[in-house]
This record gives C-alpha cells, sequence and structure tokens, in this order.
C-alpha cells in the first residue's frame, strides 16, 4: 500500500497526523510519502499542484490522503482550486462517494431518529458541473459588470456517476436509488440527467429509481432520512446535501469522503475543511480523516479494517471520548489516542 500525503491547511494536518497513526497501528507496512503542497509553500515559491507530482500519484500511488485547503492567507483560494479541483479534474476522480451515517443516536439534531434511519450513500458527481472554471466576466468592477459561470455536463459524465451509483447499490443489496437534479428549472443539462437516469435506471429493474429536485431532496433528508438507501447528484448538489448530511450524521468533524477513478489512484479525505477558526489550537475533531481511513481500506481490498475502525469510533462517540465542538473536553490527540486504544 502506497500512500501519498497531503496534510494541507489549517486544521488539516492535525487531523491527518492522528489518521495516519491508525494507518501504521493497523498496517504496519504501509509506504507513506509527504507532499508539501498548500497555502504554506504556495506563498513560499508560487507552486500549486505540478504536473510531475500529478504523474508520480498516477504512476506510483495506491491512493492519496488529504486534510484539506483553503487558507485566509491566499483570498484568492488558487492554491486550494489547483490542488483540490485539479486532482479531482486531472486524476479523473469521477465519484465523490460520501457516506451519511448516524455512529451515536444522541448525536443526530432530528428527533427520535436512530441509527437505521441515517445511513445512506451520496454520489457526487466530481468532475463537472458547475466546477470546471468555464465562463468569464465582462466589465469587471464597472457597474456594468456581467459574471457567467457555465454548468457543464456530458453524456459520458453524467452517464458513469450514475453507473457507478447503481452498481454500488446493486453490489450492496440497496433497494432503492434516488437521483436529484433541478431539471424543472435547468432544462437543458438537468434533462440530460433525466434521460440517462432513466436509461440506467431500466437496467436496473430490482432498485426502485425514484427523482426528487434537489430542493425537495434538502427537505426529505431532514423530514424523513430512512426513505434514503443511494442518492446520486451532481457537482455543486452533492456539496452542499452532504454538507447537510454531515450534520445528520453528529457534525462535519464525521464526514468522511473518498474521490474514487475506479481506474486509477484514489484519494480520501474529510469532508470539511481547513477550520481557520480553530487551526492551531489542537481541538480539531480528528474522527471524519480516521473514518476517511477506514473507506481507503476497504478500497484497498481490506474492509475488515474499515469494520474495525467504525467500531472504534462508535465507540469512542459513546463514550463521549470527543473534541470540544461535540460538547466533549478531549483534544485531537486524545481521541486519536482514544480510537487507537480500542483498536
Ligand atoms: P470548514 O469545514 O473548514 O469549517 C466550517 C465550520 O466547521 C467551522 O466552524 C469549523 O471550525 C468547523 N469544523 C470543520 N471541521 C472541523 C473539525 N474537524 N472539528 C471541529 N470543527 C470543525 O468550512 P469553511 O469555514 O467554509 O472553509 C474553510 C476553508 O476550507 C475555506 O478555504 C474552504 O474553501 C476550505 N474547504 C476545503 C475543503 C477541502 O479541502 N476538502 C472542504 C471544505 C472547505
Ligand atoms: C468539498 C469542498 C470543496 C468543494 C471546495 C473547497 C472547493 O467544499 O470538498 O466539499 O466544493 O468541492
Ligand atoms: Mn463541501
Amino acid at each position: 500500500m502506497k500512500v501519498a500525503v497531503v496534510e494541507g491547511d489549517g486544521i488539516g494536518g492535525e487531523v491527518i497526523e492522528q489518521g495516519i497513526r491508525i494507518l501504521e497501528h493497523l498496517t504496519p507496512e504501509i509506504n507513506l510519502t509527504h507532499f508539501d503542497l498548500g497555502a504554506d509553500r504556495y506563498l513560499r515559491d508560487g507552486t500549486t499542484l505540478p504536473d510531475q507530482i500529478l504523474e508520480k500519484w498516477r504512476s506510483d500511488f495506491d491512493v492519496i490522503y488529504l486534510g484539506a485547503l483553503g487558507d485566509p492567507r491566499v483570498p484568492t483560494n488558487v492554491h486550494a482550486k489547483d490542488i483540490l479541483l485539479g486532482s479531482r479534474f486531472k486524476l479523473d476522480l469521477y465519484i465523490n462517494l460520501r457516506p451519511i451515517r448516524l455512529l451515536d443516536p444522541r448525536r443526530c439534531p432530528l428527533k427520535n431518529k436512530d441509527c437505521d434511519d441515517v445511513n445512506f450513500v451520496v454520489f457526487r458527481e466530481n468532475t463537472e458541473g458547475l466546477y470546471t472554471g468555464i465562463g468569464g466576466q465582462f466589465k469587471r468592477g464597472t457597474k456594468d459588470e456581467v459574471a457567467i459561470e457555465q454548468e457543464m455536463n456530458t453524456r459520458k459524465g453524467v452517464e458513469r456517476i450514475i453507473r457507478a451509483a447503481f452498481e454500488y447499490a446493486d453490489r450492496h443489496g440497496h433497494s432503492k436509488m434516488c437521483m436529484a437534479d433541478k431539471s424543472n428549472a435547468m432544462r437543458h443539462g438537468h434533462d440530460l440527467w433525466r434521460r440517462v437516469y432513466k436509461i440506467v435506471a431500466d437496467e436496473y429493474p430490482n432498485i426502485e429509481s425514484n427523482h426528487l429536485y434537489v430542493d425537495v431532496l434538502a427537505m426529505e433528508m431532514v423530514r424523513c432520512p430512512e426513505r434514503f438507501e443511494v442518492i446520486v447528484t451532481n457537482n455543486l448538489f452533492g456539496d452542499i446535501v452532504t454538507d447537510l448530511g454531515a450534520i445528520l450524521q453528529g457534525g462535519i468533524g464525521l464526514a468522511s469522503s473518498g474521490n474514487i477513478n475506479p481506474n486509477g489512484v484514489s484519494l480520501f479525505e474529510p469532508v470539511h475543511g481547513s477550520a481557520p477558526d480553530i487551526a492551531g489550537k489542537g481541538i480539531a475533531n480528528p474522527l471524519a480523516a480516521i473514518l476517511s481511513v477506514g473507506m481507503m481500506y476497504t478500497h484497498l481490498g481490506r474492509p475488515e479494517l474499515e469494520k474495525q475502525i467504525t467500531a472504534a469510533v462508535r465507540a469512542c462517540l459513546l463514550a463521549d471520548q470527543i473534541t470540544p465542538e461535540l460538547g466533549g473536553k478531549l483534544t485531537t490527540k486524545q481521541v486519536g489516542d482514544a480510537v487507537l486504544a480500542r483498536l
């Protein structure tokens, strides 16, 4: 197992350090290589994500383990766009797999919901949509300014994420799929989503395929999360509904993710960002980063290790071995200690 590590900015390094302790404990043979990328490097020498590094990741590594990117000293966020979105685009990490799984019922902000009620996965399209940067500004800075951001939806891109979601559902014995778009208002791109969804869904007669407009999806995730098993949606909507999903699990510090290319190197990271408001204080919740290690193991063919990690994290939550944003008293490192002790 060869892992490229990018700690990134803010709390990125703090949470990744705890994830690495888990990796080294469960698989001492693991081979980790650190890459110095992020705001410090960018401010030092202008480097964001060089082609040689991308090439190295493609040829020499099984997975990338990333903290977070984003730093108030780089207000344009240019380095983060290059590194994070650059990896997703250039490594063709077209599946952003984001599980929404409640591990401790006391953490759910909804009334009377148990762990079984909040347990689904979101397949977020990760290489197109509104994220490509296609567009432009005209008469910038004047009162006549025009700013255009174009949403790109390709037949290939839409089909492969929908197909990946159905394949996953089929493989995991799920009986329900939900695709969310805004085809009532966005009649070109999202009409493509509707048509392709129907074509692929017809190949899976055993899976009940539903459709919701994304505004209703947001409502339904709160009203009745138990109705969902697998959700597939576009890049921006997937970003938004997975932060909503994060809080259903108890908090953004518990949400893990995989950016997956089934035919190449893949990248695992917590859903949260660099949290500049708490960076350097040693109080960031490392559990999202630790659960992302679990996802990485399953991806590498070691699902039993993900089960162990999830069980250890659940036990810590149930025992209130948690960081301050969840109401606990432990530091980032002490939560790492607690997970390790349980493993
Ligand atoms: P954020 O996720 O960094 O923080 C949102 C809130 O959640 C903050 O109050 C923060 O303190 C809290 N939080 C986040 N992670 C936490 C953790 N592990 N433990 C405890 N509390 C936690 O989102 P933001 O403030 O919108 O973004 C900050 C920067 O991070 C921005 O530059 C943004 O672009 C970037 N970002 C990067 C990624 C990524 O690298 N994948 C993801 C999201 C945001
Ligand atoms: C995420 C983040 C990123 C996204 C930002 C930092 C560009 O919010 O990974 O969820 O929108 O994809
Ligand atoms: Mn996000």
